[in-house]
């Protein structure tokens, strides 16, 4: 039996796909890759196998497949947008050598991968609102350009060496599980824990700032239906657009104000500022629709439900005790 490796196993999107993964395949067809040990609740007592590595060292990598006898990678380590900008050298390094670690092991054992790309490949250029697929892409944020090196690396290794590398761009993602770290669009889960837990929120973006969002169930779907997909059917080899829903940061607000009344927000922008101002307020997502039947099944009003309702069961927890 060929296992499955998710490296960024620890992070946001790691945290709830290991969580699938296991679900769908069982437990010991998963291989959890983190470079911190997870905690006990994600870890290797959940009885699928664990795994401490850095991706930017191949022959650990290498050993880690070969061992488990890997022979599909979903490659999510990377550093968000805000920790690229604070660690610009760190994030062209751990985005752009591990990506390319993983393609060249994929090459050598004939692996397929995932790989996460995101809004961020669009700069200030690209047309703001139902942004194509294809595009203008001239990022401003050194997260943005591994993703967009990222994105080319993976449609060269498929036409050059054959790599069934699938990926999609996707937009701020709001999930409950792990929260997420270093990015733009963490101030929406940032603002709903904060609303669960019944204290005030600043935002570090203004109240008017739209972007594209999507729920995590929504998130891992996409990943299933893309890895399901025929090869065939892919018309695009460096990354799918793809959202579910677009959304402002008042916006939010007003939705959780609806079911928490009182919540108070204020507004007090930083630098992440200047990096939402260069990404679009909505992206079309037709290629993804057509090409592998991609539909979301979130919209905001059913994301801030289902996150109210998990995030307050979690802040009740400790009380029960
Ligand atoms: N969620 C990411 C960030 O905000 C974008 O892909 O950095």
């Amino acid at each position: 039996m060929k296992r499955t490796l998710v490296t960024g196993a620890n992070g946001q999107i790691g945290s709830d796909l290991v969580g699938r993964l296991r679900r769908e395949q069982g437990p010991d067809a998963v291989v959890a890759l983190d470079i911190t040990p997870p905690a006990a609740v994600n870890g290797a007592d959940m009885g699928h196998h664990v795994e401490v590595a850095d991706v930017r060292d191949r022959s650990a990598i290498e050993r880690i497949i070969r061992a488990h006898d890997v022979g599909t990678v979903y490659h999510l380590a990377s550093l968000l947008s805000a920790s690229g900008e604070s660690q610009p050298d760190r994030a062209w390094d751990v985005n752009t050598n591990g990506l390319k670690n993983v393609l060249d092991e994929a090459r050598a054992h004939e692996l397929t991968v995932f790989w996460p790309s995101s809004i961020a490949v669009f700069g200030p250029d690209t047309p703001k609102r139902n942004t194509p697929q294809e595009t203008i892409l001239n990022p401003d944020t050194m997260y943005g350009v591994t993703k967009r090196s990222g994105e080319l690396l993976c449609r060269y290794y498929h036409r050059r060496h054959g790599v069934d590398v699938r990926s999609v761009r996707f937009p701020g993602l709001v999930s409950y599980a792990a929260p997420p770290g270093g990015g733009t669009t963490d101030y929406a889960v940032d603002m709903l824990r904060a609303a669960a837990r019944g204290v005030p929120y600043t935002c570090f973006l203004r109240p008017d700032t739209r972007l594209p969002m999507m729920y995590m169930p929504d998130a891992l779907q996409a990943v299933h239906r893309l890895m399901d997909a025929d090869p065939a059917a892919l018309s695009v080899r460096t990354s799918y657009n793809l959202t579910a829903f677009s959304l402002s940061a008042e916006e939010l607000a007003t939705a959780i104000r609806q079911r928490i009344p009182g919540f108070a927000v204020t507004y007090a922008p930083d630098t992440r500022q200047q990096i939402a101002d260069t990404w679009p307020a909505s992206v079309d997502d037709a290629p993804a629709r057509t090409d592998w039947g991609w539909a979301p099944t979130f919209d905001l009003d059913a994301m801030v439900d289902d996150m109210l309702d998990h995030l307050r069961e979690r802040t009740d927890e400790p009380k029960r005790g």
